[in-house]
């Protein structure tokens, strides 16, 4: 075998045909589901390491490309694991022509890929239950430690692609230009880190390469006589670049789409992950404007990911600060965001209050930047990130009180709509409702559920991560229909803002449930005066509390 493998991968998108992602998560599916319908003439794979995911999406998949073949695409009811605007009619054009899903990739696969996105999930590194049993105190104290992201998935999965990189055997994959991608959201100066692992992997296994180059390549020998040889084959032949993802689950395909930017953060002074940066900027500027791309070091990337969420965090907690004063006096917070983001220095978004923040990203990054702060002894900035986390749970326990209290004064049920982090999803991580769920639980209160989009199997799963045991969830009901929930209850809480709750027909609602009726609206959706006309008592946050004259005496 005569190789002559050098420079095989140019300056030049064209060159580049076969992508390889690794997790088939949120990210990785929806961003390769992009890439593949803007590059129908380049090939996607995805793996995941666990085969139901992957069965999970070949068997839906499927199923929707058969359902399209026999009737109008409008009419497909998707069975897909991800609920997401404008994804479905994208997916169903690439599932199976040109993005594939696939549980192990060969040796084949593995020669013929160009680019490896590494897309698996980063959760916080955090092992206890999560506590809704615990002071405002003590949960400063966990806070102010801060916690780091638990980075298994990202260096596992590399390990084993240069494993089996070199369980080929095959010289011309070994030595075989790949751009990698780091997608995961990581701590700040992960992509050295990267480097320094794939290194380490190839110096340890240096006698088991030297014993496939065979005497016709006896010229590659060289790459593997001193170390500084061997970082030189890692910079060439695993070219790094940090590409953070800034979707928001909703909105995720416009953001992939249309992105307010893409980072492309190289390492410094390695002029092969310039170099990469440079190609992959390429790829993007197919679709994207030249201007929104930037290159930057990845020191600086990784740290404009974290500290992008910690300042979402951060006006949220800011907004929702002022919600108490606001039921106080009477004032209206939702007045207040429109009047207060209507100065241009400011801006309207993310001053919506709400119940706190959920999802997996917003706390789990902050965490992560207090984490960074405070062991590089950085204390009263520590101190400062720690505070917006802090709002964000005192905020939920204020809420969950106040619910608590309203019911166990009736002696109650309590209906809970919408258990997803936010509206129009199905993701339950780090929900508001199953805080108060798990919280209502701890108070023996009895509950019923109900959500259009989130199954009881996934609030099960994920109520388990709280600290309740299961022989509690008796006084738990899931409903299937909404008018069902509400037999036999006194307090009715929106605890999400799905679209579809602004459809209901309130006055059946309040004819279903108990005399005496509370209605919580977290999410702004009712109109206070409406509420009140049909007859709920109502709680509308940021907008009226103890005042006895308009509101529920709790
Ligand atoms: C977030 C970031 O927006 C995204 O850039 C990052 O890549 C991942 O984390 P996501 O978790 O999908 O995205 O949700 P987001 O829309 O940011 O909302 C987070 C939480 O904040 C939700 O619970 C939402 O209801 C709440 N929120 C948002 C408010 O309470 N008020 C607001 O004004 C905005």
């Amino acid at each position: 075998m005569d190789c002559r493998f050098v420079d095989d991968l140019q300056t030049n998108q064209e060159k580049i045909n076969n992508f390889l992602c690794l997790g088939s998560g949120y990210v990785g599916v929806l961003t390769m589901t992009v890439f593949a319908s803007q590059y129908k003439n380049k090939k996607f794979i995805i793996n995941d390491k666990f085969k139901n995911v992957i069965d999970k999406w070949n068997n839906s998949g499927k199923i929707l490309r058969k359902s399209i073949e026999n009737i109008n695409k409008d009419d497909v009811q998707s069975n897909l694991p991800i609920v997401e605007k404008n994804f479905h009619n994208l997916f169903s054009n690439v599932f199976n022509e040109n993005l594939f899903f696939k549980n192990f990739y060969s040796d084949e696969e593995i020669l013929a890929t160009d680019v490896v996105f590494v897309c698996v999930n980063t959760p916080s590194l955090y092992s206890n239950k999560i506590k809704t049993n615990i002071s405002i105190e003590q949960i400063e104290l966990e806070i102010k430690r801060g916690i780091e992201h638990d980075m298994r998935n990202v260096f596992d999965c590399l390990e084993e692609l240069c494993e089996r990189i070199l369980q080929s055997k095959n010289l011309l994959s070994i030595f075989k230009e790949r751009i990698i991608i780091q997608k995961s959201t990581v701590p700040i100066e992960t992509l050295k880190l990267i480097k320094d692992k794939i290194f380490k992997f190839f110096k340890n296994n240096r006698t088991r390469i030297l014993e496939i180059i065979d005497a016709k390549n006896s010229h590659l020998l060289e790459y593997f006589e001193y170390d500084h040889k061997i970082f030189e084959y890692v910079s060439k032949y695993f070219k790094l670049v940090n590409i953070p993802e800034f979707l928001a689950e909703g909105s995720a395909i416009n953001n992939l789409l249309c992105p307010d930017r893409v980072l492309l953060g190289y390492i410094k002074d390695d002029k092969e992950s310039y170099r990469a940066s440079l190609i992959i900027k390429s790829i993007y500027e197919k679709w994207i404007d030249k201007e929104k791309i930037i290159l930057l070091d990845s020191t600086s990337s990784e740290m404009t990911k974290i500290v992008s969420n910690a300042f979402l965090a951060q006006r949220i907690s800011s907004i929702n600060s002022i919600t108490g004063i606001c039921e106080l006096y009477g004032a209206d917070i939702n007045i207040l965001s429109q009047t207060v983001g209507m100065d241009s220095r400011i801006g309207k978004n993310y001053l919506k209050a709400s119940m706190g923040f959920g999802g997996s990203c917003l706390k789990k990054d902050t965490l992560s930047l207090i984490f960074f702060l405070s062991s590089n002894n950085l204390v009263v900035e520590a101190n400062y990130w720690t505070q917006v986390l802090v709002l964000n749970e005192f905020q939920r326990l204020r809420i969950s009180e106040k619910i608590k209290n309203c019911s166990l004064k009736r002696n109650k049920t309590v209906t809970i709509f919408g258990l997803s982090f936010k509206g129009d999803t199905n993701d339950v991580r780090g929900s508001n409702s199953i805080f108060l769920i798990s919280y209502l639980l701890n108070h023996n209160v009895q509950i019923k559920l109900y959500d259009p989009l989130v199954t009881k199997y996934e609030l099960e799963n994920e109520l388990k991560m709280y600290d309740n045991d299961e022989s509690q969830w008796v006084n738990m009901t899931y409903c299937d229909f909404y008018l069902d929930s509400l037999i036999d209850s006194s307090v009715l809480v929106f605890c999400n803002n799905h679209s579809y709750f602004n459809n209901f027909e309130m006055e059946k609602l309040y004819l279903k449930m108990n005399d005496d009726a509370c209605l919580f609206d977290l999410y702004d959706i009712f109109c206070l005066e409406n509420m009140k006309k049909i007859g709920f008592k109502v709680f509308k946050l940021g907008v009226n509390d103890l005042n006895p004259n308009n509101f529920i005496n709790i």
